[in-house]
Order: C-alpha cells, then structure tokens, then sequence
C-alpha cells in the first residue's frame, strides 16, 4: 500500500509542506509507504480541454512538454492520495487545480483510474477561506469516485509566513487524525 501527499503551494518549506510533512510522517509511522511530491519546482500547465485523452485512452495527457506526467504515474500508482493546498483569495492555488484538472480528465477518459483510491484535501491560509477550498477539493475527490476518512475537525489549518501552521495545534491534530485513518482504512482494505 502507498500513499502519495501532492503540496500545490508555489512556496518550498511552507506551511503546507510542513503540515502534509506531518501527515507523511504518520502514515509512515503506520507502516504505509509514503512519498510527498512538490509542486513549487515543477511546471504543470493548464487544462486546454483539447479532448485528446478522450482518443488517446492510454492514461496520458496531449501535453507532453511539462512536469506532468511523472506526477500523473505517481498518483496511478499510488493507493492513497492527499492533496494540499494554501487557499488563495478563497481558492486553491493555480498549482493544484491545473493538477487536478488535467489528471480528473486523464482518469475520467480511461475508465476513472481515481476510482476507489482514499485521501482527502488539507488546506492552509492565513484567516479565512479553508472552508470554501476545502470544499472545491472534495468536489474532485467525490465526482471521481474516491474514498474519503474523515477526522474530528475538516483538515483545515491557519498560518500565513513559513512554519506557522505548526503552532495550530487542533488543524496539525485533525491532519495527524485523517492521516491515521488514511492508514487504518489501507490497513483493512490489505486484510
Ligand atoms: C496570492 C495569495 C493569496 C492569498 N489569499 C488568501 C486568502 O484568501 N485567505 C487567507 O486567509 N490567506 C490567503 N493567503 C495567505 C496564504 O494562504 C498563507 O500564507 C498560507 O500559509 C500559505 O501557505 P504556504 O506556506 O504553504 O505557501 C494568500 C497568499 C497569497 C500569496
């Protein structure tokens, strides 16, 4: 069983890095191999609703010239999937969606690949707005068939400059929580 965490913060070391770090540190603690992927050093352009992976039905996007693809295979492969993202004007980043979208359309022309994998969003801002983006990612995780755990809160944090999200001791308890039960739901579907 592996589990992916996708950071669609532009920022290296931020407070989504930080926060999906901790879950990745979880998981791994639970015996789940763990990868966290970086979107701030990669080039993902976006959709352009070409339809080519409607006729190209081989799990890849028309655009090959970007950083795409080797994201595209780790999420195939893996069995869980956690997306993060700071919220931007009361959104996801440009970096998440433009993931997102190409790799929802890519699964959805090829017999929905997304289709039973577990995980969920984790979302960071400064003051407000986690809800609306938390909510923006659901809608990915559940039009594409996924399996989503819950926790004791929505996995939502505060924290505008770099490390302070570790200082929101309930959002880094309520990832720690979805990210336990990320493991334990892995854990039986093995059994
Ligand atoms: C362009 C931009 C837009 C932002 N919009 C919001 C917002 O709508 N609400 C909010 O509370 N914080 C907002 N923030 C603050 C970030 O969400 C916050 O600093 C977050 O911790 C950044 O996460 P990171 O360190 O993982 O990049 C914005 C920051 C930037 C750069």
């Amino acid at each position: 069983m592996k589990a992916i965490a996708v950071c669609g913060s532009p920022r290296v070391n931020g407070n989504t890095q930080m926060i999906l770090e901790t879950a990745c540190d979880v998981l791994k603690e639970q015996g789940v191999e763990t990868e966290l992927i970086l979107l701030y050093n990669k080039l993902i352009k976006p959709c352009i609703a070409c339809g080519k992976c409607k006729e190209l039905r081989d799990r890849t996007c028309s655009m090959k010239d970007d950083d795409f693809h080797p994201v595209l295979e780790k999420i195939i492969e893996a069995d869980a999937l956690i997306v993060g993202s700071p919220v931007y004007f009361g959104s996801a980043t440009s970096q998440t969606t433009s993931l997102l979208h190409r790799a929802g359309y890519v699964a959805r022309a090829n017999d929905n690949f997304l289709r039973g994998k577990i995980g969920g969003p984790v979302v960071v801002a400064r003051r407000a707005g986690q809800n609306f983006t938390y909510a923006q990612l659901l809608f990915f995780f559940t039009i594409n068939e996924m399996v989503i755990p819950g926790s004791t809160y929505w996995n939502i944090a505060f924290g505008r400059n770099k490390g302070e999200v570790m200082d929101d001791e309930e959002g880094i308890e309520t990832v720690k929580t979805f990210a336990k039960n990320i493991a334990d739901l892995l854990s039986k579907l093995k059994q």
